[in-house]
């Protein structure tokens, strides 16, 4: 019930209106790729906005770093992504919410499931953080140059679904279900994250999913930014890779923030032995197994 919406829900009227919009799912808690996000975002010129599309929390169970998110997502918009449901919930003992796929090893769930403890008593001890998380929407619908984007955590069904992720889009049953859901929206464009990879999917005339991968996280190998969406008529300069959709580009703009302050910061709530470190410091210092070709992918 907390997770699902249905791609009808999706035909809502658009509630944010800019000249252009940047979307950050999966900041983990990292709470100088915040920093560095909102400097890149206060260059924009125009009418603009800032979407944290979901899973903004996530390793900062220390109090500093769970406030400093809190109080930097609360200067923008943002939608709950399954971290923050659970959080929502402090009382309920389901996990992480991250409903992985076959392809996620028992012993990654199982420790995500531990980490989101930790998380919900570091919640548990910020005054209205759990209430105010669990009245965020699920998704937004944003109207930019007159074309409508649907931006959610997850996929056009639920917010833990996969259906957007690049392993379900690079197959053809993944590509023509996501093709059914532009029409089944109204939208040209999908903004997600949740599934923690970065792709650009284009599908022949009816849109594009732009999935972030990660804000808070490399995203390809030897590489150590974060990554967030920019949609804008004009293109960004340091854009990564782009596409056409309509008079809108949409890019994946790199998030450069202090690897050795992060990595230190990281270490400090998580150090070696932990659940956190033992999933994700090979991805924080070395990338995930993937690359820039992977994720920009043509109809
Ligand atoms: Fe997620």
């Amino acid at each position: 019930m907390n997770y699902r919406y249905g791609v009808g829900a999706l035909c809502a009227p658009a509630t944010l209106f800019a000249d252009s919009l940047w979307i950050a799912g999966g900041l983990y808690g990292n709470t100088f790729a915040l920093r560095r996000l909102e400097e890149l975002f206060a260059a924009e010129q125009g009418e603009s906005e800032l979407v944290f599309n979901g899973d903004f929390h996530w390793f900062d169970v220390a109090d500093k770093a769970f406030a400093e998110i809190e109080s930097g997502v609360s200067r923008h918009a943002a939608t709950r992504g399954n971290v923050e449901t659970e959080i929502g919930q402090p009382h309920a003992g389901t996990g992480c919410g991250c409903g992985y796929p076959d392809w996620v090893g028992d012993e990654d769930v199982v420790r995500s499931n531990r980490i989101i403890e930790r998380l919900k008593e570091t919640a548990r001890r910020a005054p209205g953080a759990a209430a105010r998380l669990a009245a965020l929407p699920m998704y937004r619908i944003a109207e930019i140059c007159g074309q409508r984007i649907a931006i959610v955590h997850g996929d056009a069904d639920s917010l833990a679904g996969w259906g957007f992720s690049q392993e379900v889009l690079a197959t053809p049953d993944g590509r023509k279900a996501a093709a059914a859901t532009f029409r089944a929206a109204g939208v040209c464009m999908f903004a997600s994250s949740h599934s923690c990879l970065p792709v650009l999917q284009a599908f022949n005339g009816a849109g594009v999913v732009a999935n972030n991968g990660a804000a808070g996280m490399p995203n390809f190998a030897g590489t150590a930014y974060g990554l967030a969406t920019r949609i804008a008529p004009t293109p960004h300069p340091n854009a990564v890779y782009r596409m056409q959709v309509g008079s809108l580009q949409a890019e994946a703009i790199p998030i450069e923030y202090d690897t050795d302050a992060w990595c230190e910061a990281f270490l400090g709530q998580w150090p070696e032995g932990s659940d956190a470190h033992a999933s994700y410091w090979r991805r924080i210092t070395q990338g995930p197994h993937y690359g820039v070709a992977s994720a920009l992918r043509a109809a």
